[in-house]
């Protein structure tokens, strides 16, 4: 199903196309390149034609017009000899010569011969009614007398053949008189001059038409015309239109034309020599439209059988283009159908028998091996990443600690479950919701998470959870950075630090009573001494109850050892009352007092040497006084223990640079060793038999919630050095 939408879609169209877009084209080609020839040629063609007519129309008109004459010429000199050999005194000479002639020459129709007065005396045929008249109305007659010479006349239908003819008139002069003696008249029918025209027509198919002067058709292409028929021509000649009538009385010969039923006829005249006529050949453009028809018709059948000739060669052509193409097409489908098969084994398909597509099949198939190996190696890296994928998501899960991932765009993307329950926030809630917003929902200060600040932030906060519960947390802010260095997201790891707070708290009290235990014992021997002191006193007071002077010094006595007692009681109870924290601007100097009177039994039994040097102007520092006291009272403690006895501790505060105020406590005890150094801090390392390892732990917390830090230096046997530094206010 998907390789037949495919191959409907794409291959098969293409080729189904192809197969008639090759014919189309060349068709089309073709087409336009005969249609363009043709219309080129017909318009030559036409051309030609029409000019070949005119050509024609001229020398038939030519040679018509000088056969006619030519032949009213010859018959005029045969007219002309008969004329000069008679002798009108001989008329039976004149008779013989006559009837000679008309046998002789049978183109004559009619030969006679008229005396000056008009009278026909001889004719050959004759015919009786010829002698009774007189022909003094003819224009030959009247001409030949007055001129003295040959005249051929015009056409008229003799009264003696009774057919229309043309009359050649010739005069017999006396020579010693030079008066006319008599005329001979030869006829010329009409009918010789109509079979020169025919003959005309055996090349010709235009019309001829034979005119005299008046315009009068002696011989057209239609019969039976003559007397009835005047041609009427309004011809276009040298940019001008005339009638025939002025056409001949301007020129000689010539050629023109004039419209006919909306067509052109080409139009050629020449006037007959020595005789009133003209001849006239015209042909209709009409016809030659029609041989153009004829032309059309046969040039359409022949482009028909081209044409076709063409489609089923285009379409073998287009068969040979398409074929390889279609093997090509096949060969791929078959190699596509393997490919997440086994595309290898499709060495076995056939190949194709033309070297290019051959070639073409080998190349597409090594490329579908190099996609089925790209493929695989998609899928497996595909699954590896999804494998990957799903171990960070069980990662970010199961995380204890909260992780909270900002985009590029500075929107929340990842919100972990230990995050949610951290911080009470869903997931949903927060998720594509801005950094900003997040940060205002914890109550932490706004620009925390920024995607300028390529520095990581690092520290304990207190977040307000969704139920407004202060939560002390432990933030890591790190900038996931690019090649360019460039922020694209920034990772927020969050870990509760409510749990650590409580353990802490625990153990500050455990390290508190610890002391106190230890504290007590010595507090007790400690009391005795003044109690004892003030028995003694009482006893003495008891004695002397009288004496004013004695009861005022026992009294004020008794108020001093009172007062030892009292510090001591009180140093002692403050020790041990749970404060809370507090930081106040305090002193640094009372405190270490403080610490000491607290210690101060211990260090007096092991005669130790505690020697002060605290500046006189130290700055105070804003701390937990009561915290910080435990802080010197731990360090003093584990220096009471690490010194033996007439054992040296010293104890020096002051300012150093920057209004900090330096606090350092070394004592000659056996120091550390250097292994160890790293983990004193750690909670629950000792190297006491009686130790908890408690006391550095809870040190170190309290510097670090006073703001404060703490370094050791130590060297194994000969000494050990805290230095505590806190800023001063
Ligand atoms: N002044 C000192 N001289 C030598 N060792 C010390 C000194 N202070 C601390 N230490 C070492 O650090 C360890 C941890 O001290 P601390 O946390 O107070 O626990 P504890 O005193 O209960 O052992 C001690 O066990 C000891 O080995
Ligand atoms: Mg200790």
């Amino acid at each position: 199903m998907k390789w037949c939408k495919i191959v409907c879609g794409g291959d098969v169209v293409f080729i189904r196309s192809l197969k008639v877009k090759i014919p189309a084209i060349i068709i089309i080609l073709a087409l336009i390149s005969i249609l363009l020839t043709a219309f080129v040629s017909y318009d030559l063609f036409t051309k030609k034609i029409r000019q070949q007519i005119i050509d024609k129309n001229e020398t038939i008109s030519n040679t018509t017009s000088d056969q006619v004459s030519q032949y009213l010429s010859d018959a005029k000199g045969v007219i002309e000899y008969l004329a000069r050999n008679i002798n009108v005194k001989d008329m039976d000479k004149v008779k013989r010569e006559i009837d000679k002639a008309y046998i002789g020459y049978h183109w004559i129709d009619v030969v006679f011969f008229m005396s000056p007065e008009g009278k026909i005396v001889y004719s050959k045929p004759h015919n009786d009614i010829i002698y009774e008249r007189s022909y003094l109305d003819r224009d030959y007659y009247n001409y030949v007398m007055k001129e003295k010479s040959s005249y051929i006349s015009k056409v008229f239908v003799g009264s003696i053949v009774k057919q229309p003819h043309i009359m050649i008139a010739v005069p017999i002069i006396d020579p010693i008189t030079n008066e006319v003696e008599g005329i001979i008249g030869g006829g010329v029918p009409l009918r010789a001059i109509k079979k020169i025209v025919n003959k005309a027509y055996e090349i010709y198919d235009g019309d001829i038409y034979v005119i005299d002067t008046n315009t009068k058709a002696l011989v057209s292409p239609h019969d039976n015309v003559y007397e009835k028929m005047y041609l009427k021509r309004n011809v276009n000649i040298d940019g001008k239109t005339m009638d025939l009538k002025e056409l001949a009385q301007t020129y000689e010969r010539g050629t023109g034309d004039y419209k006919k039923d909306f067509s052109n006829v080409y139009i050629s005249f020449n006037k007959i020599k020595n005789y009133d006529g003209m001849i006239i050949v015209e042909k209709d453009e009409k016809s030659i439209l029609d041989e153009i028809n004829v032309i059309k018709s046969k040039f359409l059948s022949y482009l028909l059988i081209i044409l076709s000739l063409i489609l089923i060669l285009s379409i073998s052509l287009a068969n040979s283009i398409v074929r390889p193409i279609k093997d090509l097409v096949n060969y791929t489908r078959k190699i596509s159908d393997n490919i997440d098969k086994d595309v290898l084994n499709t060495k076995d398909i056939k190949l194709n028998n033309n070297s290019e597509i051959r070639e073409l099949e080998i190349s597409f198939r090594n490329m579908a091996i190099e996609l089925y190996k790209k493929i695989v190696a998609f899928k497996l890296m595909h699954k590896r990443e999804k494998n990957l994928r799903k171990y960070l998501d069980n990662i970010l899960k199961s995380a204890g600690s909260g992780v909270i991932v900002i985009n590029y765009h500075g929107k929340v993307a990842i919100f972990n479950k230990a995050a949610q329950n951290i911080t009470g926030i869903k997931s949903k809630e927060i998720v594509n919701k801005s950094s900003d917003q997040l940060l205002k929902l914890l109550g932490l200060s706004e620009g925390m998470i920024s995607l300028k600040n390529k520095k990581s932030i690092e520290g304990e906060f207190v977040i307000n959870n969704i139920q407004n519960k202060e939560i002390p947390v432990d933030i890591v802010i790190s900038p996931v950075l690019d090649e360019d260095k460039e922020i694209v997201s920034i990772v927020c790891i969050l870990r509760d630090l409510t749990r650590i707070k409580l353990l802490e708290k625990e153990l500050k009290i455990k390290d508190r009573l610890e002391t106190m235990g230890q504290l007590s014992s010595a507090i007790i021997h400690e009391i005795g001494n003044p109690l004892a002191g003030m028995t003694n006193l009482l006893e003495v007071l008891k004695d002397n109850i009288e004496e004013e002077n004695v009861r005022e010094d026992i009294i004020s006595a008794l108020n001093d050892e009172v007062d030892v007692l009292n510090n001591m009681v009180i140093n002692f109870l403050d020790f041990t009352r749970l404060s809370k924290t507090e930081r106040v601007d305090a002193n640094v100097y009372h405190i270490i007092n403080s610490a000491l009177s607290i210690l101060n039994s211990q260090i007096k039994y092991k005669m130790i040497r505690i020697i002060e040097e605290i500046s006189p102007n130290i700055p105070t520092i804003r701390i937990d006084p009561m915290g910080m006291r435990q802080v010197i009272v731990n360090i003093l403690k584990n220096s009471i223990q690490a010194v033996g006895e007439y054992g040296i501790i010293h104890v020096k505060v002051g300012p150093t640079e920057n209004n900090h105020v330096e606090i350092r406590i070394r004592d000659n005890g056996n120091g550390i060793k250097k292994e160890m150094i790293d983990k004193i801090f750690n909670p629950l390392f000792t190297t006491k038999e009686e130790g908890n390892g408690l006391g550095l732990y809870v040190v170190h917390n309290i510097v670090i919630e006073n703001g404060g830090s703490i370094t050791v230096n130590s060297e194994e046997g000969k000494y050990t050095e805290f230095v505590l530094n806190f800023k001063g206010e």
